[in-house]
């Protein structure tokens, strides 16, 4: 008797392979059978009509924070996503040192909630997450930014040799206790004072343990191309696999260069492992603050910025900065200085500057993967993608505009992030794999999270099931709480 059996499912094994129908059994949290299972399951559920896929990986996470405030992440969850790469862009909570544990409990995007930081390293900090028992797998990207901070604090200016060793050494520990590789956010402080011979030097230890680099490049705008450049060079130079970020082209007169830069990973794709995300909206978001500090903001930009959380001021969320300085009767610069005030540094933003033919371009590339980027702040009004980026992609991008076929989609969302991320044993469903799965109706799945709703679950999942057990059925939670901190294995890589 097996534990749980999917019945009569049009099964898209995540190899890109076209559906077939079968009968898939579950045991000890693995899938042991594929095809026709003759015996019956304890729990035994009719798919009929139903595709069912492997869990979907979110390769772009800011979870790291927000695994241990809200473990029951019902955001990714009901998005049918089973595994999260968290500490992108820079930012990750572990190595927390005392300057570390700072940066992350200073920030409203890494907030773990009440509790202290009560690890030192990456291995503490996975021990934290299992012990809160999330509703879904997570793996650890070790974050540039946090350890520049830790290292040197803001220094405008290059590591010495020691802050260099510290580094790396930080790096190498932990990649031996777990993490999939080193991220970077080179818009960001600290780590945008760095030098591109810093990260091949950090980069090491990561092409050592087969890890990836992920990068949140230096530029997505005028400068893309040579972004791009010092992306392949720092993989090449230090021996690892690289992955771009959230690849877009930002402004108007940038558009369609997300074109050229794809032309030019392919050209590299020869040589160098390279592989990329996007999420599938024509707005980024991220802090005021951060934006604001590179000198972003003229009166141009401000038209595109919207205010999504803003702490202190909840009557500004969803606002235009325009029309908060309209409100306060100040110019655009001197009213984004009165939101920054206090706890307004932790404003998020988002920014209306990408072109939705890029997206169409980023999606139909096979190497781009999925990626949420989302935000996990739920007060006011977060970018939508927090919660709607996965089923976006297959209801608006393959059903309604038919960008891509559904079995690539979730090639793209499964077996491709699980090989480039190390999920040993995921992302495929095969006998023997672990079972994460999502059962969804390719006829309705779709996002229904709004700029101005953003905070709604999406139509069309109908079961979730992570490491073989149910953690979502037809919109409700189950609490199962089956997720655990996954460790890198390069076995999984090639
Ligand atoms: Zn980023
Ligand atoms: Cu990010």
């Amino acid at each position: 008797m097996f534990d749980l059996v999917i019945r009569n499912a049009a099964v898209l094994d995540g190899t890109g392979a076209p559906p077939r129908t079968a009968d898939v059994a579950i045991e000890d949290g693995r899938i042991v059978r594929v095809g026709e299972a003759r015996d019956g399951g304890a729990r035994e559920i009719d798919a009929t009509g139903l595709t069912l896929a492997p869990g979907f990986v979110d390769t772009h996470a800011h979870d790291d924070g927000a695994l241990l405030r809200y473990p029951g992440m019902e955001f990714k969850l009901a998005q049918g996503c089973t595994t999260v790469v968290a500490g992108n862009c820079g930012f990750s909570v572990a190595p927390a040192t005392r300057e570390a544990g700072r940066l992350v409990t200073g920030s409203a995007i890494l907030a773990i909630g009440g509790s202290p930081v009560t690890w030192t390293d990456l291995a503490g900090y996975l021990e934290a997450v299992d012990g809160r028992r999330p509703a879904v797998n997570a793996i650890m990207l070790a974050g540039h930014n946090t350890l520049r901070y830790a290292a040197m604090g803001n220094e405008q200016r290059p590591p010495a040799a020691e802050e260099q060793a510290r580094m790396r050494g930080w790096v190498e520990e932990a990649m031996a206790q777990g993490a999939c590789g080193l991220s970077t956010g080179l818009i960001y402080e600290p780590g945008r004072w760095c030098a591109t011979e810093e990260l091949i030097d950090l980069c090491r230890p990561v092409a050592a343990a087969k890890g990836v680099y992920a990068t949140h490049m230096r530029n997505e705008g005028d400068q893309l191309l040579d972004a791009v450049e010092e992306t392949l060079r720092i993989g090449r130079e230090a021996g690892c696999a690289v992955h771009i970020s959230h690849h877009k082209a930002t402004g108007k007169a940038n558009w369609g260069r997300v074109a050229a830069s794809l032309a030019r990973v392919d050209q590299a794709a020869g040589s160098q492992a390279v592989t990329l995300d996007m999420y599938p909206y024509i707005a980024g978001s991220t802090r005021l603050e951060a934006l604001y500090r590179i000198g972003r903001i003229d009166g141009e930009y401000a038209q595109a910025l919207r205010l999504a959380t803003v702490p202190g001021h909840p009557e500004w969320d969803g606002l235009r900065v325009t029309e908060v300085a309209d409100l306060l009767d100040l110019p655009v610069d001197q009213a984004v200085k009165r939101i920054l005030e206090g706890r307004g540094s932790e404003t998020l933003v988002i920014q209306f500057t990408m072109d939705e033919v890029d997206v169409e371009t980023n999606l139909r590339h096979p190497l781009v993967m999925v990626g949420s980027d989302g935000l996990p702040v739920l007060e006011g009004k977060p970018h939508p993608r927090l919660f709607g980026t996965f089923p976006r992609v297959l209801g608006r991008y393959v059903r309604e505009r038919g960008v891509l076929t559904l079995e690539e989609a979730v090639r793209r969302m499964t077996s491709l992030p699980a090989r480039v991320f190390g999920l040993a044993g995921r992302g495929v469903i095969t006998e023997g794999a672990w079972a994460d799965l999502v059962l969804f109706d390719p006829a309705t799945v779709a996002d229904t999270a709004t700029w101005d709703d953003p905070k709604r679950e999406p139509e069309g999942i109908a079961l979730v099931v992570v490491n073989g057990a149910v953690a979502l059925e037809n919109g409700r939670h189950t609490g199962a709480g089956s997720g655990r901190a996954l460790r890198y294995t390069p076995s999984a890589a090639t």
